[in-house]
Protein backbone atom coordinates (compact mmCIF):
# COMPACT_ATOMS: atom_id res chain seq x y z
CA UNK A 1 0.00 0.00 0.00
CA UNK A 2 2.50 2.57 1.04
CA UNK A 3 4.83 1.13 -2.15
CA UNK A 4 1.71 1.84 -4.20
CA UNK A 5 1.44 5.48 -2.80
CA UNK A 6 5.04 5.78 -3.37
CA UNK A 7 5.01 5.19 -6.36
CA UNK A 8 1.83 7.39 -7.39
CA UNK A 9 3.34 10.37 -6.16
CA UNK A 10 6.72 9.54 -8.28
CA UNK A 11 4.97 9.31 -11.46
CA UNK A 12 3.01 12.47 -10.62
CA UNK A 13 6.27 14.60 -9.31
CA UNK A 14 8.02 13.09 -12.62
CA UNK A 15 4.88 14.56 -15.00
CA UNK A 16 5.07 17.68 -13.54
CA UNK A 17 8.70 17.79 -13.93
CA UNK A 18 8.35 17.01 -17.42
CA UNK A 19 6.26 19.93 -17.56
CA UNK A 20 8.64 22.18 -16.21
CA UNK A 21 11.87 20.85 -18.55
CA UNK A 22 9.84 20.94 -22.02
CA UNK A 23 9.43 24.87 -20.78
CA UNK A 24 12.60 25.48 -19.95
CA UNK A 25 15.13 23.61 -22.49
CA UNK A 26 12.18 25.54 -24.96
CA UNK A 27 12.94 28.99 -23.43
CA UNK A 28 16.88 28.51 -23.29
CA UNK A 29 17.11 26.93 -26.40
CA UNK A 30 16.02 30.69 -28.09
CA UNK A 31 20.22 31.81 -26.43
CA UNK A 32 22.03 29.37 -28.71
CA UNK A 33 22.34 32.36 -31.15
CA UNK A 34 24.57 33.80 -28.33
CA UNK A 35 27.11 30.95 -28.55
CA UNK A 36 28.86 28.92 -31.32
CA UNK A 37 29.78 25.39 -32.27
CA UNK A 38 33.50 23.93 -31.50
CA UNK A 39 34.52 25.41 -34.42
CA UNK A 40 38.20 24.24 -34.08
CA UNK A 41 37.34 21.09 -34.71
CA UNK A 42 36.33 21.06 -38.78
CA UNK A 43 33.98 18.08 -38.47
CA UNK A 44 31.94 20.34 -35.28
CA UNK A 45 31.59 23.52 -37.76
CA UNK A 46 28.57 22.04 -39.59
CA UNK A 47 26.19 20.41 -36.75
CA UNK A 48 22.70 22.40 -35.45
CA UNK A 49 23.69 24.91 -32.90
CA UNK A 50 19.76 25.73 -31.65
CA UNK A 51 19.79 21.88 -30.54
CA UNK A 52 19.38 21.37 -26.78
CA UNK A 53 17.62 18.27 -25.06
CA UNK A 54 17.80 16.64 -21.24
CA UNK A 55 18.27 12.98 -20.04
CA UNK A 56 17.30 12.45 -16.46
CA UNK A 57 18.02 9.16 -14.61
CA UNK A 58 16.43 8.40 -11.08
CA UNK A 59 17.94 5.21 -9.46
CA UNK A 60 15.25 3.15 -10.45
CA UNK A 61 15.29 3.77 -13.80
CA UNK A 62 12.65 6.36 -14.48
CA UNK A 63 13.52 8.98 -17.25
CA UNK A 64 12.63 12.46 -18.04
CA UNK A 65 13.43 13.47 -21.14
CA UNK A 66 12.74 16.62 -23.37
CA UNK A 67 14.03 18.43 -26.30
CA UNK A 68 16.64 17.62 -28.82
CA UNK A 69 17.44 14.23 -26.26
CA UNK A 70 17.86 11.93 -28.68
CA UNK A 71 20.71 13.51 -31.00
CA UNK A 72 23.60 11.52 -30.54
CA UNK A 73 26.94 13.57 -30.07
CA UNK A 74 30.85 13.20 -29.66
CA UNK A 75 31.88 12.56 -26.06
CA UNK A 76 34.85 15.12 -25.90
CA UNK A 77 36.31 16.15 -22.82
CA UNK A 78 33.69 14.01 -20.78
CA UNK A 79 35.63 11.23 -21.87
CA UNK A 80 38.36 12.44 -19.43
CA UNK A 81 36.74 11.60 -16.55
CA UNK A 82 36.34 8.16 -17.89
CA UNK A 83 39.63 7.62 -18.55
CA UNK A 84 41.15 8.93 -15.37
CA UNK A 85 38.65 6.45 -13.48
CA UNK A 86 39.84 3.73 -16.28
CA UNK A 87 43.12 4.69 -15.49
CA UNK A 88 42.90 4.12 -11.42
CA UNK A 89 40.67 0.90 -11.99
CA UNK A 90 43.58 -0.66 -13.33
CA UNK A 91 47.16 1.18 -12.60
CA UNK A 92 45.33 2.39 -8.95
CA UNK A 93 44.72 5.46 -7.05
CA UNK A 94 48.62 6.45 -5.78
CA UNK A 95 50.07 5.59 -9.40
CA UNK A 96 47.50 8.04 -11.07
CA UNK A 97 48.27 10.21 -9.18
CA UNK A 98 52.33 10.39 -9.04
CA UNK A 99 52.04 11.32 -12.75
CA UNK A 100 48.82 13.71 -12.80
CA UNK A 101 47.92 16.34 -10.23
CA UNK A 102 44.15 17.22 -8.75
CA UNK A 103 44.46 20.76 -8.68
CA UNK A 104 42.40 23.16 -11.13
CA UNK A 105 44.38 25.28 -12.86
CA UNK A 106 42.47 28.56 -14.08
CA UNK A 107 43.63 28.42 -17.58
CA UNK A 108 41.85 26.89 -20.86
CA UNK A 109 41.83 23.13 -21.34
CA UNK A 110 44.53 23.49 -23.90
CA UNK A 111 47.16 25.25 -22.00
CA UNK A 112 50.74 24.46 -22.11
CA UNK A 113 52.15 27.64 -19.80
CA UNK A 114 52.17 25.66 -16.27
CA UNK A 115 53.61 22.42 -17.80
CA UNK A 116 57.03 24.88 -17.71
CA UNK A 117 56.16 27.11 -15.30
CA UNK A 118 55.63 24.11 -12.54
CA UNK A 119 58.81 22.10 -12.20
CA UNK A 120 58.46 19.03 -12.87
CA UNK A 121 55.77 19.93 -15.41
CA UNK A 122 53.42 17.29 -13.93
CA UNK A 123 50.09 17.94 -15.52
CA UNK A 124 47.99 19.17 -12.91
CA UNK A 125 44.68 17.94 -13.64
CA UNK A 126 43.25 14.80 -15.37
CA UNK A 127 40.34 17.28 -16.99
CA UNK A 128 42.52 19.17 -18.77
CA UNK A 129 44.32 18.25 -22.35
CA UNK A 130 47.52 17.75 -20.63
CA UNK A 131 46.43 15.53 -17.95
CA UNK A 132 43.98 13.43 -19.95
CA UNK A 133 46.88 13.10 -22.67
CA UNK A 134 49.11 11.55 -19.78
CA UNK A 135 45.78 9.32 -18.65
CA UNK A 136 45.29 7.87 -22.23
CA UNK A 137 49.24 6.92 -21.94
CA UNK A 138 48.85 5.24 -18.49
CA UNK A 139 45.73 2.71 -19.77
CA UNK A 140 46.65 -1.18 -20.07
CA UNK A 141 47.30 -2.58 -23.20
CA UNK A 142 50.71 -2.54 -25.59
CA UNK A 143 48.54 -0.55 -28.33
CA UNK A 144 46.01 2.31 -28.92
CA UNK A 145 43.25 -1.13 -29.61
CA UNK A 146 44.43 -2.58 -26.75
CA UNK A 147 43.89 0.70 -24.67
CA UNK A 148 40.89 1.41 -26.47
CA UNK A 149 39.10 -2.22 -25.61
CA UNK A 150 39.76 -1.86 -21.68
CA UNK A 151 37.66 1.82 -22.20
CA UNK A 152 35.18 -0.11 -24.19
CA UNK A 153 34.59 -3.08 -21.66
CA UNK A 154 34.35 -0.70 -18.71
CA UNK A 155 31.68 1.98 -20.86
CA UNK A 156 29.88 -1.29 -21.53
CA UNK A 157 29.72 -1.98 -17.66
CA UNK A 158 28.52 1.25 -17.21
CA UNK A 159 25.81 1.47 -20.38
CA UNK A 160 24.86 -1.21 -21.54
CA UNK A 161 26.34 -1.44 -24.86
CA UNK A 162 29.99 -0.89 -26.47
CA UNK A 163 30.46 2.68 -27.94
CA UNK A 164 31.21 3.52 -31.44
CA UNK A 165 33.62 6.21 -32.65
CA UNK A 166 32.62 9.09 -34.66
CA UNK A 167 35.27 8.34 -37.57
CA UNK A 168 34.41 11.96 -39.29
CA UNK A 169 35.57 13.70 -35.88
CA UNK A 170 38.19 11.98 -35.09
CA UNK A 171 40.05 12.02 -38.34
CA UNK A 172 39.10 15.64 -37.81
CA UNK A 173 40.52 15.95 -34.88
CA UNK A 174 43.58 14.12 -35.75
CA UNK A 175 44.70 16.08 -38.60
CA UNK A 176 43.87 19.66 -36.08
CA UNK A 177 45.57 18.08 -33.00
CA UNK A 178 48.37 20.46 -33.31
CA UNK A 179 48.32 21.93 -29.54
CA UNK A 180 47.71 18.56 -28.59
CA UNK A 181 50.40 17.12 -30.10
CA UNK A 182 53.02 19.84 -28.83
CA UNK A 183 51.49 19.30 -25.46
CA UNK A 184 52.17 15.39 -25.65
CA UNK A 185 55.75 15.78 -27.01
CA UNK A 186 56.71 17.48 -24.08
CA UNK A 187 54.96 15.43 -21.68
CA UNK A 188 57.27 12.44 -23.60
CA UNK A 189 60.46 14.83 -23.20
CA UNK A 190 59.33 15.30 -19.22
CA UNK A 191 58.76 12.01 -19.11
CA UNK A 192 55.03 12.06 -17.95
CA UNK A 193 53.76 9.98 -21.21
CA UNK A 194 54.34 6.07 -20.54
CA UNK A 195 53.43 5.45 -24.25
CA UNK A 196 54.43 6.95 -27.51
CA UNK A 197 53.06 10.24 -28.32
CA UNK A 198 51.22 9.56 -31.41
CA UNK A 199 49.59 6.74 -29.57
CA UNK A 200 48.84 8.20 -26.64
CA UNK A 201 47.20 11.11 -29.02
CA UNK A 202 45.12 8.19 -30.70
CA UNK A 203 43.26 6.92 -27.65
CA UNK A 204 42.79 10.44 -26.15
CA UNK A 205 41.50 11.31 -29.43
CA UNK A 206 39.69 8.10 -30.08
CA UNK A 207 37.91 8.73 -26.76
CA UNK A 208 36.57 12.38 -27.52
CA UNK A 209 34.83 10.75 -30.77
CA UNK A 210 32.92 8.37 -29.15
CA UNK A 211 29.46 8.74 -29.90
CA UNK A 212 26.64 9.23 -27.24
CA UNK A 213 23.46 10.55 -26.41
CA UNK A 214 22.17 12.22 -23.12
CA UNK A 215 20.78 9.15 -21.94
CA UNK A 216 24.13 7.71 -22.05
CA UNK A 217 25.95 10.27 -19.86
CA UNK A 218 22.96 10.93 -17.58
CA UNK A 219 23.10 7.08 -16.65
CA UNK A 220 27.06 7.18 -15.83
CA UNK A 221 26.28 10.56 -14.04
CA UNK A 222 23.92 8.34 -12.00
CA UNK A 223 25.88 5.53 -11.29
CA UNK A 224 28.77 8.40 -10.06
CA UNK A 225 25.77 9.89 -7.74
CA UNK A 226 25.57 6.87 -6.32
CA UNK A 227 29.45 6.05 -5.77
CA UNK A 228 30.01 3.77 -8.54
CA UNK A 229 26.83 1.64 -7.57
CA UNK A 230 24.98 1.11 -11.02
CA UNK A 231 20.79 1.41 -9.24
CA UNK A 232 19.66 -0.40 -12.24
CA UNK A 233 21.86 -3.31 -12.29
CA UNK A 234 22.06 -3.52 -8.67
CA UNK A 235 25.94 -3.99 -9.26
CA UNK A 236 29.31 -2.03 -8.11
CA UNK A 237 30.92 -0.99 -11.05
CA UNK A 238 33.73 1.03 -9.80
CA UNK A 239 35.37 1.77 -6.18
CA UNK A 240 33.48 4.23 -4.18
CA UNK A 241 37.07 5.61 -3.36
CA UNK A 242 37.72 6.69 -6.85
CA UNK A 243 34.09 7.53 -7.71
CA UNK A 244 34.55 10.19 -4.90
CA UNK A 245 37.77 11.20 -6.68
CA UNK A 246 36.35 11.62 -9.87
CA UNK A 247 33.41 13.39 -8.32
CA UNK A 248 36.04 16.23 -6.72
CA UNK A 249 37.69 16.67 -9.87
CA UNK A 250 34.45 17.35 -11.96
CA UNK A 251 33.41 19.57 -8.90
CA UNK A 252 36.77 21.60 -8.78
CA UNK A 253 37.48 21.41 -12.66
CA UNK A 254 35.11 19.75 -14.86
CA UNK A 255 34.04 23.00 -16.15
CA UNK A 256 37.13 24.10 -17.56
CA UNK A 257 38.44 27.51 -15.96
CA UNK A 258 34.41 28.29 -15.49
CA UNK A 259 34.25 25.50 -12.71
CA UNK A 260 34.69 27.97 -9.20
CA UNK A 261 31.75 29.94 -11.00
CA UNK A 262 29.57 26.99 -12.02
CA UNK A 263 30.26 25.22 -8.31
CA UNK A 264 28.89 29.19 -6.89
CA UNK A 265 25.87 28.95 -8.65
CA UNK A 266 25.17 25.31 -9.92
CA UNK A 267 26.44 24.09 -7.21
CA UNK A 268 26.75 20.32 -8.86
CA UNK A 269 29.77 17.77 -10.22
CA UNK A 270 29.65 17.88 -14.00
CA UNK A 271 31.75 17.96 -17.02
CA UNK A 272 31.31 19.28 -20.19
CA UNK A 273 32.77 18.66 -23.96
CA UNK A 274 32.97 20.99 -26.43
CA UNK A 275 30.36 19.15 -28.89
CA UNK A 276 27.98 20.84 -26.07
CA UNK A 277 27.53 17.80 -23.81
CA UNK A 278 27.44 18.03 -20.01
CA UNK A 279 27.06 14.75 -17.81
CA UNK A 280 26.47 16.25 -14.25
CA UNK A 281 24.96 14.51 -11.26
CA UNK A 282 23.19 14.93 -8.17
CA UNK A 283 24.31 13.21 -4.90
CA UNK A 284 21.44 11.55 -2.86
CA UNK A 285 20.10 13.56 0.14
CA UNK A 286 18.18 13.73 2.97
CA UNK A 287 15.84 16.27 2.35
CA UNK A 288 12.94 14.49 0.91
CA UNK A 289 10.53 17.23 -0.29
CA UNK A 290 11.65 17.98 -3.35
CA UNK A 291 12.05 16.06 -6.62
CA UNK A 292 15.07 13.95 -7.49
CA UNK A 293 16.43 13.57 -3.72
CA UNK A 294 17.42 10.20 -4.62
CA UNK A 295 20.17 11.46 -6.24
CA UNK A 296 20.19 11.32 -10.31
CA UNK A 297 22.31 11.52 -13.42
CA UNK A 298 21.79 14.69 -15.96
CA UNK A 299 22.68 14.54 -18.90
CA UNK A 300 22.68 17.71 -21.72
CA UNK A 301 23.14 18.26 -25.00
CA UNK A 302 23.48 21.82 -26.30
CA UNK A 303 25.87 22.58 -29.20
CA UNK A 304 26.20 25.89 -29.08
CA UNK A 305 29.28 26.62 -26.93
CA UNK A 306 30.39 29.70 -24.84
CA UNK A 307 34.46 31.00 -24.46
CA UNK A 308 34.89 28.84 -21.91
CA UNK A 309 34.10 25.61 -24.11
CA UNK A 310 30.82 24.98 -22.00
CA UNK A 311 27.46 24.75 -23.37
CA UNK A 312 25.52 27.77 -23.20
CA UNK A 313 22.43 26.96 -23.15
CA UNK A 314 23.40 24.18 -20.98
CA UNK A 315 24.95 25.58 -18.42
CA UNK A 316 21.90 28.26 -18.37
CA UNK A 317 19.37 25.01 -17.88
CA UNK A 318 21.45 23.56 -15.60
CA UNK A 319 21.68 26.89 -13.61
CA UNK A 320 18.02 26.91 -13.80
CA UNK A 321 16.96 23.66 -13.14
CA UNK A 322 19.47 23.71 -9.66
CA UNK A 323 17.54 26.50 -8.41
CA UNK A 324 14.31 25.50 -9.06
CA UNK A 325 14.97 22.21 -7.63
CA UNK A 326 17.16 23.01 -4.81
CA UNK A 327 20.10 20.76 -6.09
CA UNK A 328 23.31 22.16 -5.24
CA UNK A 329 25.10 20.60 -3.39
CA UNK A 330 26.44 23.02 -0.65
O1 LIG B 1 41.54 18.10 -27.23
C1 LIG B 1 40.65 18.56 -27.88
O2 LIG B 1 40.78 19.54 -28.56
C2 LIG B 1 39.26 17.96 -27.86
N1 LIG B 1 39.09 16.82 -28.57
C3 LIG B 1 38.79 17.87 -26.42
C4 LIG B 1 37.83 18.84 -26.38
C5 LIG B 1 37.15 19.26 -25.17
O3 LIG B 1 36.00 18.93 -24.98
C6 LIG B 1 37.84 20.28 -24.36
N2 LIG B 1 38.70 19.74 -23.42
N3 LIG B 1 38.98 19.83 -22.35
Amino acid sequence: MVEDRIKENNVQMYSQSKACLDEWVTHYQSYSTYGQTANYIPALRTINSSHLGICIIVPDGTMIKSGDCEVSFTLQSISKVISFIAACLSRGIPYVLERVDVEPTGDAFNSIIRLEMHKPGKPFNPMINAGAITIASLLPGESSQNKLEFLDVFIEKMIGKRPTINEEVFRSEWQTAHRNRALAYYLKETGFLESEVEESLEVYLKLCSIEVNTEDIALIGLILAHDGYHPIRKEQVLPKNVAKLAKALMLTCGMYNASGKFAAFVGLPAKSGVSGGIMALVPPSVRKELPFQNGCGIGIYGPAIDEYGNSLTGVKLLKHIAQEWDLSIF
